[in-house]
């Protein structure tokens, strides 16, 4: 992988770390201690015995068709299993059992179309609809262990369908729908997915934007492993079909019969797999199993959010196609039996207030979202949210990236009236669920941090070398010990899994990130330090980017940083050398933004291409992306003596110029 370890490329240096003191504490209100749902004793009971706490909460949360007898099993690391011998169906736990147990007519799904539809789902409701999609699915042919691609807009039939996969046994992989066709074949052929669900469409402010034709194009070609296509109505859209192929959602999910029995899968039976970007230019599809993952999925949601699930709505703005929408959209919120908000379109759709509007409207009292749309709403003015009733909220949380101070502080003060607790919940792709979070009714907050590893959870802060640091001190970010939901392994690669994640430090997970302890012992999370980056919560990576540039005729040599970006903490900025007569061209810039869209997708598409002569490399040909950020960031340019030909940076700035 491309780690650098002269830390050349790592954002969390001195300049960084001198700025990360903060004062200010925020303690729980007496009352909010008094009620929350974990005490302080928690953390002891975790460290006391790990594997043992991890057993206690997953069968306090869950129920398990066949108990398990073991917790985990390190015998192979970095192979872990948890509650080996158990046997579980997750659909059976976020629906049936919450009917069975008298509670089918809590509303499970508050859904909020964005062009102001609005639907409702009942936990009866839900299970029936979820008991159809599955017999559907079954009558498609589709059996225990395929693997199903999901490319949905943040409808109530994505959650249904992953339910439906769940129960069944199929393995779901999201694809977000703001991919390109590209993207979603490259991640259909490598999961070899037998089925494809998708919709017409959906609506991006206020006007229809299509998915079907991704599809279509996606599976142009012969050869791939796809024998139906379901789609969902929902925008409208005409849609070309492929009779024998395609599928009404209607025709198939909406006559079938809502008769359906779960049985339990092995507990380590593969749940989904995600694909997300890492340091080289192919996608890694993270897999996740059932039993574990589940277990800290519940955990987490409770513990952290101090859910209340007969008296708090819960709202996670993430979209199912990102590990958020997975954890805690799809599943932990169903499984502890909450009521929650969906919503399917953007902040601003049809006005800037939408958000709050949803807010009062259904009188949410626990809100996850990311930093990148607090900056925006901070953007948008404080007398926006001023006008609508947030005060349900009781707790706020943020997730994806760090939140700086002042955005924190915003969020506290604006939103949150100054009383409710922030929770910063640090975790990944690969951890399935939140690791480093505070707990609400214990933890005093502080802006900017996201302070302690959750009970059970063995994060620490080392050098170069592996060796923990001192408070106070800087490194990398790694967990010690195994925990229930962590990635079981990259679908299809298991070198690829021991090489990226444990290669680095002898023994620990690499999560990738630098992060620092402050003298109190909490950790501030620094960014990435290798090549990926963080672009509105959005991971990508530079390597992929690049990749899409190159891929164009008129590139012959691409370089991609993240800069620092007021709103979307980073920025994706390219740097290129063009072929022959493009450097004529006028609209070069234009036509390669829209290239990498339509290679990767929107969310890819550079903010800035700067157009170079050359690239600064180092003599083993290595690009020094630390001197383009400094380009990007517009800085003076840092220490450039190890490039091959020093006088790269003077040509660069001079073109630059020009
Ligand atoms: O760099 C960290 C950042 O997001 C990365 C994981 O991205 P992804 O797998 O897409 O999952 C995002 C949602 C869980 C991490 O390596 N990150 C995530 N949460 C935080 C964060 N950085 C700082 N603070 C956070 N709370």
């Amino acid at each position: 992988m491309s780690f650098d370890t002269t830390g050349a490329d790592n954002q969390s240096g001195d300049a960084l770390e001198n700025l990360l003191t903060e004062n200010r504490h925020f303690e729980p209100s007496a009352e909010f201690a008094a009620n929350a749902i974990v005490q302080a004793g928690e953390y002891a009971k975790a460290n006391a015995d790990r594997p043992a706490f991890w057993a206690e909460k997953s069968r306090e949360l869950l129920s398990w068709s066949k108990p398990f007898t073991k917790s985990l099993d390190w015998s192979n690391p970095p192979f872990a299993t948890w509650f080996e011998d158990g046997e579980i169906n997750a659909a059976y736990n976020a629906l049936d059992r919450h009917v069975e147990a008298g509670n089918g007519d809590r509303v499970a799904i508050h859904f909020e179309g964005e062009p102001g539809d609005t639907r409702t789902y009942t936990y009866a409701q839900l299970t029936e609809e979820v008991k159809k999609a599955a017999n559907a699915f079954e009558s498609l042919g589709l059996a225990k262990g395929d693997r199903v691609a999901v490319y949905l807009p943040m409808i109530p039939e994505a959650v249904i369908t992953l339910l439906a996969c769940a129960r069944i046994g199929a393995i779901h992989s999201v694809v977000f729908g703001g991919f390109s066709a590209d993207a979603l074949r490259s991640r259909i052929d490598d999961a070899e997915a037998k089925l494809v669900v998708t919709a017409d469409g959906t609506f991006r402010r206020g006007k229809p934007s299509s998915l079907k034709p991704a599809v279509d194009e996606a599976l142009a070609n012969p050869g791939h492993s796809v024998t139906n296509v379901v789609v969902v109505k929902r925008n409208g859209e005409d849609v070309n079909w492929v009779e024998g192929r395609d599928v009404w959602w209607d025709d198939t999910v909406g006559t079938a019969s809502a008769e359906h029995t779960a049985v339990g899968h092995a507990s380590e039976h593969p749940l989904f797999i995600l694909y997300t970007s890492g340091t080289t230019g192919k996608p890694k599809g993270i897999l996740h199993t059932t039993g574990g993952y589940l277990t800290q999925a519940a955990y987490t949601h409770r513990a952290v959010f101090d859910l209340h699930p007969e008296t708090d709505v819960f709202w996670c703005t993430a979209d199912v196609g990102w590990v958020t929408g997975h954890s805690y959209v799809t599943y932990a919120p169903l499984i502890n039996g909450a009521t929650q908000v969906m919503y399917e379109g953007t902040p601003d759709s049809p006005h800037q207030g939408r958000f709050w509007e949803i807010v009062e409207k259904y009188k949410v009292s626990i809100l996850y979202t990311a930093p990148t749309a607090i900056r925006t709403f901070m953007k948008w003015g404080e007398d926006i949210p001023a006008k609508y009733d947030l005060s349900s909220i009781r707790l706020l949380g943020s997730v994806g990236e760090p939140i700086n101070p002042e955005a924190w502080m915003w969020y506290r003060r604006v939103i949150g009236g100054n009383n409710a607790p922030i929770v910063d919940t640090w975790w990944q792709t690969e951890t399935g669920a939140i690791m480093i979070a505070p707990l609400p009714g214990v933890t005093s907050t502080k802006p900017g941090s996201a302070q302690v590893p959750m009970p059970g959870i063995a994060v620490d802060v080392v050098d170069e070398l592996g060796a923990s640091v001192p408070h106070g001190h800087g490194g990398y970010l790694v967990i010690r010990e195994p925990w229930p939901s962590m990635l079981r392994g990259i679908w299809g690669d298991n070198d690829r899994y021991k090489d990226t994640y444990w290669s680095r430090f002898d023994g620990m997970y690499f999560a990738g990130d630098g992060a620092k302890w402050d003298e109190d012992g909490d950790v501030w999370l620094l960014g990435r330090v290798d090549d990926v980056m963080n672009v509105s919560g959005h991971r990508l990576s530079t390597t992929e980017i690049e990749s899409a540039l190159v891929s164009h005729p008129s590139v012959a040599e691409a370089a991609v940083v993240g800069a620092a970006d007021e709103t979307t903490g980073q920025a994706v900025v390219a740097f290129v050398i063009l072929r022959g007569s493009a450097v004529e061209d006028a609209d070069i810039v234009t036509t390669l933004r829209n290239h990498v869209g339509r290679e990767i997708g929107p969310i890819a598409k550079p903010k800035t291409i700067l157009v170079v002569p050359e690239l600064p490399k180092t003599r083993s040909g290595k690009i020094m992306r630390r001197l383009l950020k400094d380009v990007a960031e517009g800085r003076e340019v840092g220490d450039s003596s190890t490039l091959a030909d020093n006088t790269v940076m003077n040509q660069i700035a001079a073109s630059l110029k020009a």
